[in-house]
């Protein structure tokens, strides 16, 4: 059954909103009416928050720490009164390089930005969408659970499909569903918020070619996907249009299932 009002006064929490992904879910979801709650740490949310033309809740965070993902549920709760969907956003490889260059505190930077604030904040919606007894949740997760040259990314991304299915299985009876989107590699402006401050070396540039040449080998397409094909996936998920699926990890990139 087709849905033409998805989101009308639905209330949307977005995690990492100030650009890509997590901007054009957004902007998409307020064209249709959504009641929006935009969280980042980047100040430049703000001005997604202005593109949409609505008025949505804003929230500066750190979803990398609890209080910042406990904060950002508070927030949305005071100011709509209820949580229907969480886009869980947050994410992405910070650095290119075979497994054996990354050093310790490497590897726990890339966990705590690309599994810990998804982790951190389903556990703080949840409490609000059990008393509710509906919600959905959308990960976005990747591709890169089968790719090369960012392993602990990957380990983080498997960890979302992990808590994916298992979130599913668990709350399934609250009338909560959980799913993912597996991102492939996607075309996006050059980046207000670089992922890592630091410009890369010649070496590393190289490497983040080598991901892209992986990427479009391992998709039947052959090609890098657009926004705006990922922003479909994760609002089909996130709408009633989808109400028989949950913990499920949707691939959307081109035909590699990751
Ligand atoms: N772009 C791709 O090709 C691609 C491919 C596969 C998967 N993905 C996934 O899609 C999602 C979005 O990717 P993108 O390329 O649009 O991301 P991006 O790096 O362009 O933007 C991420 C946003 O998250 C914010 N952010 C980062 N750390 C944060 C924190 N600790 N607290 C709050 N906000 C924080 C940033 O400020 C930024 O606005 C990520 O989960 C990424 O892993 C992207």
């Amino acid at each position: 059954m087709m849905h033409p009002d998805r989101f009308r006064d639905k209330v949307m929490v977005v995690t990492g909103a100030a650009q890509g992904i997590g901007r054009g879910v957004a902007l998409a979801a307020a064209a249709e009416d959504a009641r929006l709650v935009l969280a980042d740490r980047s100040p430049l949310v703000h001005e997604v928050a202005q593109e949409t033309g609505a008025q949505p809740v804003v929230v500066e965070a750190d979803l990398e720490t609890w209080a910042g993902a406990a904060m950002l549920a508070a927030r949305a709760l005071e100011a709509c009164g209820r949580i229907d969907v969480l886009v869980n956003n947050v994410g992405g490889t910070i650095w290119a390089k075979p497994y054996q260059a990354y050093e310790p505190d490497q590897i726990e930077a890339e966990i705590r930005r690309s599994l810990f604030p998804t982790l951190w904040c389903c556990r703080a919606v949840l409490p609000a969408m059990i008393a509710a007894q509906a919600g959905a949740i959308v990960n976005v997760s990747s591709v890169a659970t089968r790719g090369i040259y960012r392993i602990p990314y990957s380990a983080a991304k498997g960890g979302i499909n992990a808590l994916t299915a298992s979130l599913a299985m668990e709350h399934a009876q609250d009338g909560i569903r959980v799913n993912a989107v597996a991102t492939g590699g996607t075309e996006a402006p050059p980046r207000k918020v670089p992922r890592n401050p630091e410009p890369p070396s010649a070496q590393e540039q190289a490497w983040y070619q080598g991901i892209v040449d992986q990427t479009k080998a391992t998709s039947l397409m052959h090609r890098y996907g657009t926004i705006a094909e990922q922003v479909a996936a994760i609002l089909f998920l996130a709408s009633n249009e989808a109400s028989y699926i949950t913990g499920t990890v949707l691939p959307v990139g081109g035909g590699d299932q990751g």
